[in-house]
Order: structure tokens, then sequence, then C-alpha cells
């Protein structure tokens, strides 16, 4: 059979961090920088479980019927809350959509305020998974330069004089502000709002992605541009993948009322809501005041592995080398030098035993994969972060010199 699959269809690709999850899985001696899971030891495995026995003794009927496509109110006017609480995001006039992870929302976003053929300005390096909805739905990811402190202003500006001047459309900048995957960077208050003064100068919208808003390790908070957004400019994305369990496929956008009611029926062609469940054993473990100790030790944790990563690179990495020094997320890049050769020091690594990202996979433009990866610190434990830096290390050495 000859199928016709769709323009959509044909650009999706396999991702390649399973792909390298795969050579790994048949190394027994492999260690994984590469995969970005949550570690398991952070899940609350007994809380879950009970406030699991208490949903299907409270509600049972509820929670496995078919739900509200906008979510569980109870959970919403708690997500509502907390972001008050945590991100300084004022209630009034935005609302909540529940979602199956905050994968969604990078679909519903696009299919929401994107024409085909439109742009979205991305971080010159950014998560592959928002990459693929953006080509799943027919728009131009296009990468800007971004320094440590996150994006550059005169490059996005510049972006934005070159769309107009071909007549294009910028729908939105899409954005990870804090503890960037893969870069590991956060974005100063001072460049959120002048972003925003560029959103509004040019009209674009902007997504902000903070699944890792709440792992911050050192450094001051930073409220979300959503915080500061005045125009109901900015679509908020949140998640409790990373600060309860990733496996309960649990998200949420915050945005103005118009475009959440837009973004609700949207959600509703795809899968008719989200499973009240998930929303239902979350909203029981805020309730009994457990989210905010768990996210403390859990940034108590990975703090550590962090921590561990840092040192680990000082001691035995080339000193030709950079890295970035996150104050949170999962995330740590490596680049290397100008003239290195990205993919035999990344077959060497495989070769070596140990897994990264090499960021042409986190690339928006496939001629600029660039010469640097992306290490994650969250997954491993303390032992493998030491021995797997040695390895990591040794192979720079062996390319660069000391
Ligand atoms: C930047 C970013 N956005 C969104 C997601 C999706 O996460 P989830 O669907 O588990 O909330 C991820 C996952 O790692 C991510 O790194």
């Amino acid at each position: 059979m000859e199928y016709r699959f769709s323009n959509r269809a044909l650009s999706a690709k396999p991702s390649r961090i399973r792909e390298i999850s795969a050579r790994g899985a048949v190394d027994p001696e492999f260690i994984s920088f590469a995969i970005g899971n949550p570690a398991y030891e952070t899940f609350p495995v007994e809380d879950i479980r009970r406030c699991a026995d208490l949903v299907y003794e409270r509600v049972p009927k509820y929670a496995l019927q078919y739900g509200p496509t906008i979510g569980d109110d109870g959970f919403r006017a708690l997500v509502k809350e907390r972001l008050q609480k945590v991100m300084g995001i004022n209630p009034e006039g935005n609302d909540i959509l529940v979602t199956s992870g905050s994968q969604q929302g990078l679909t519903l976003m696009p299919m929401t305020m994107a024409n085909e053929g439109d742009i979205v300005l991305v971080e010159e390096f950014t998560y592959m998974g928002a990459l693929s909805c953006m080509r799943g739905m027919c728009t131009r990811p296009v990468g800007v330069k971004v320094d440590e402190d996150g994006i550059n202003l005169e490059a996005l500006e510049e972006a934005c004089i070159e769309a107009k001047k071909y007549g294009a459309t910028i729908s939105y900048l899409y954005l990870i502000p804090n503890f960037q995957n893969p870069m590991g960077v956060c974005l100063p208050l001072e460049k959120r709002k002048k972003i925003l003064e560029l959103a509004s100068k040019y009209d674009f919208m902007v997504y902000e992605d903070n699944p890792y808003g709440e792992l911050r390790y050192s450094g001051e908070h930073i409220p979300a541009l959503k915080a500061l957004d005045t125009e109901g400019r900015v679509v908020y994305a949140g998640s409790f993948s990373k600060i309860l369990a990733s496996g309960i496929r649990l998200g949420f956008i915050c945005a103005s009322e118009a475009v959440i009611a837009k973004m609700s029926a949207l959600k509703g062609n795809l899968d008719s809501g989200s499973p009240v469940s998930s929303s239902l054993i979350a909203r029981y473990f805020m309730e009994e005041g457990k989210l905010d100790p768990h996210v403390e030790k859990t940034c108590a944790l990975y703090a550590k592995k962090r921590n561990a990563m840092v040192e680990g690179l000082d001691k035995y990495m080339s000193s030709k080398c950079t890295k970035t020094n996150p104050e949170g997320g999962m995330f740590l890049w490596v680049t290397l030098p100008e003239d290195a050769d990205a993919d035999a020091v990344f077959e060497a690594c495989l070769e070596n035993h140990i897994g990264v990202i090499p960021s042409s996979c986190f690339a928006p433009d496939e001629e600029k994969p660039g010469k640097a990866f992306r290490l994650c610190f969250a997954t491993p434990t303390l032992e493998e972060i030491e021995l797997g830096c040695k390895r990591f290390g040794d192979v720079t050495k062996k390319f660069f010199g000391e």
C-alpha cells in the first residue's frame, strides 16, 4: 500500500533522544546524561497511591466519567492560586485550561494562534518537542541567538524587522525563560520587560513554557512574563511533570479568557478533555499542603546533583570547552571549541559509554547544528555523575587537550 501521508505526518521524525537511549540500553556500562526524565526517587509514590485511593473512594463516578474539557474546577482554582503565589500571575481576566502534560499546549498554541507558513520565533537551541509540534502544524520556527542570560534582544528585534520586510507574519515567540531546555540559561527581569515591549511593538504573542520554573537551587526568583503582561499577549504553560510525577500527564495553560475559550474548543477535538483522575490526585495532594514541602525536597536533591555535575566538569573537562552554570532546572550546556568536529566527539562519547545529546537535535535550522551538547544532571545518581563527568572530560581532553 502506498500511503499518501499528510504534510504534517511527513514532517514527523522519531526522537533522536530515544535513539541515543536505545544505543545505551544494549551497553551495560552506559551512563546517560542524555534523557531528560525527572529522577524516579523524587516521585512521592505512597502519597500518590493514597490520593488515588481517595479519588476512587470519594468520587468514583466523576473520576471515571468524561469530564469538562476545560478541566476540573477545583483543580483549576488551585492552579490559579498557586500561579499567583509562586509566579506572581494576576488571576483576573485569565483562565486555566488543564492539558495532557504541558506537551499538549505546544500543539494547541500553533493550532489556535498560527496559520500555515507563519513564523514562530524560538531560541537558537530549544526543546525539540516544541519544534516538532510547530513543524507538525506547518509553521516555520526561526532561531534567534541566545546569550548567557537568554535570548539576545538585538537579534530578536532584527528578526522582527526582517520578517516585516518580507511581509511574513510572526505568530508568536516561543520562550523557556527559566533554566532553558537545553541550555540551562535564565532570562533576567529587564530582558523579560523588553521582550514584552517588542511583542507589543511588532504585534506578536509570547508562549511562556515554564515546566522548570519551580526548580530553582540558587539565585533569586524572577517574575513570570505572564505576571508582567498587561495586554493579554502571553500564553503561559505549566506542568506537574517535574514537581510531582511525569506519568500522570498533567499540565495547564493560563491565558486570557478569550484565548482559553478557543484553545478549549480545539482541545475538545483532540481528546474531549484530560483524565479527571490525574487532576484529582494532584488536587488532593495540594489540598493536603504537600506540594510545597515536596518541591523543596526535590530541589534539595537536584541541587546536589547540579553541584556534582558542575564540580565534575570543572575537575575533568578540557579548559577549551565552556559550560553554562544553571541556577535550576535539569540541564547544563557544554560548548566545544569553534573548530571542533562535534560528530566525532559525540561518537567518542558513545564509545566511552557516556550519553549526551548533540546541539543539532535542538536546532530549528538544520544548517546551523551548533557544536555543543546538553547534559542532564537530574536522572543519573551522584556516583554516575562523577564517573560520567570523568568519561566525558577524558573525551574532551583527548580531542582538545588539557
Ligand atoms: C521545555 C519543555 N516544555 C514542555 C515539556 C513537556 O513536558 P510535560 O508534557 O511532561 O509537561 C518538556 C519536557 O521535558 C520540556 O522540556
